[in-house]
């Protein structure tokens, strides 16, 4: 497709998505960019690291997704660090992409890249974690991430009876990459649901380490985490005060806690929660070594981003369900928000052995 035409028919879009008030239902003829009318055109897909399961799961069903659809794929993943993806996504411009679905290792850092697609009229999507700062975006589809948080909240709360309870209980946190926009959603849902606790006194955060910042875990590392959770463990815990709670962002994070527990505590078990459901995670709910997770589908994800693709290059109204949430420095950008759902080992089989996510041989 010509690029200038492009341009013009993806800013009719966008008015035309926003005008009606861009319902998940709005107004598409096709779910899906179909072979006939998607030969000859490219999708570059840049993904942040093949080191969390995540991020190969987000690749290959978006891969497969769009080659059924007809179009060719560039996927290319960029081993955590910025300036390859930059040249990544420069390659993908120069060698012709069409369109862009972009997840950032670091959101504010892909500036120049954006700069050169949106000179080239490349339409980009944000892929799960929003592109900050810069105007070349296009769309955001996500999963509701500060949703994300308030059930891993929420669990804390059901499962200690903090109602209830008279408590106090000792609660540790450790949250995500700072560079990641999704992090501070994860970690305001949950400290959100936590707060009155937390404030009264019934949580009692040992440690003393309760910002986002002091709880943070750069690049996500599950060795960082461990680490983290290793110095907390012997200067707060070593003389047998027990830790009744371990709230992590993640499944990355949640096994460095783990491991860290696993070699320096022996004092009660803590509630552990997670998010993602990385096989690893999974085997150890299932071992009770992690009390929940949340599962973010990513074949939904995948298959709402290919429909976006579709309904761009098409020129059709792209679907998005929130134009309120997601503002990148320059604006809100229209976003599809999936829904997250609830994960523990009463579950787990039926999210995501019966539904074909995994096979009962992944998590032995
Ligand atoms: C994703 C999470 C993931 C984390 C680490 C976040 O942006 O939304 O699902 O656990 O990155 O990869």
């Amino acid at each position: 497709m010509k690029k200038k035409l492009l341009s013009a028919v993806l800013s009719v879009a966008v008015v035309a998505s926003l005008l009606v008030g861009c319902g998940s239902d709005a107004g598409t003829t096709s779910s899906e960019g179909e072979g006939a009318s998607a030969g000859g055109t490219k999708v570059g897909v840049s993904m942040p690291t093949k080191d969390l399961q995540r991020w190969n799961q987000d690749g290959s069903n978006m891969e497969a997704e769009l080659k059924a659809a007809g179009y060719e794929v560039d996927l290319q993943y960029a081993s955590n660090d910025v300036q390859t993806q930059v040249s990544q996504i420069e390659n993908m411009i120069s060698s012709g992409a069409d369109v862009l679905v972009i997840a950032a290792i670091e959101g504010s850092s892909l500036g120049e890249a954006l700069d050169m697609a949106k000179d080239a009229n490349i339409p980009v999507i944000a892929y799960d974690r929003l592109l900050m700062n810069s105007d070349a975006v296009s769309y955001y589809a996500t999963f509701d991430n500060y949703m994300v948080g308030t059930v891993q909240g929420q669990y804390v709360v059901d499962t200690l009876d903090l109602e209830n309870a008279a408590g106090p209980f000792n609660l540790e946190i450790t949250s995500g990459d700072p560079g990641d926009n999704n992090a501070g959603y994860f970690f305001n849902g949950a400290y959100d649901v936590l707060k009155p606790y937390i404030e009264s006194g019934k949580l009692n955060v040992v440690s003393g380490q309760k910002t986002f910042d002091e709880c943070a875990t750069p690049t996500w590392a599950t060795e960082k985490a461990q680490e983290r959770a290793e110095n907390i463990l012997s200067s707060n815990y070593s003389d047998g005060t027990n830790v009744d709670v371990w709230l992590c962002s993640n499944d990355s994070t949640a096994l460095g806690v783990e491991n860290a527990l696993a070699a320096n505590y022996n004092g009660t078990y803590p509630i552990i929660t997670g998010q993602d459901c990385d096989i690893e995670n999974v085997k150890n709910m299932i071992a009770g070594k992690q009390s929940m997770s949340v599962f973010k589908d990513t074949r939904t994800l995948a298959s709402q981003v290919v429909k976006m693709v579709g309904q761009i290059l098409k020129g059709e109204t792209v679907d998005v369900n929130d134009t309120t949430t997601y503002d990148n420095g320059t604006g809100v950008i229209p976003s599809y928000l999936c829904q997250p759902v609830f994960a523990d080992v009463n579950n787990y089989k039926e999210l995501l052995i019966d539904s074909g996510y995994y096979t009962e041989d992944q998590l032995k």
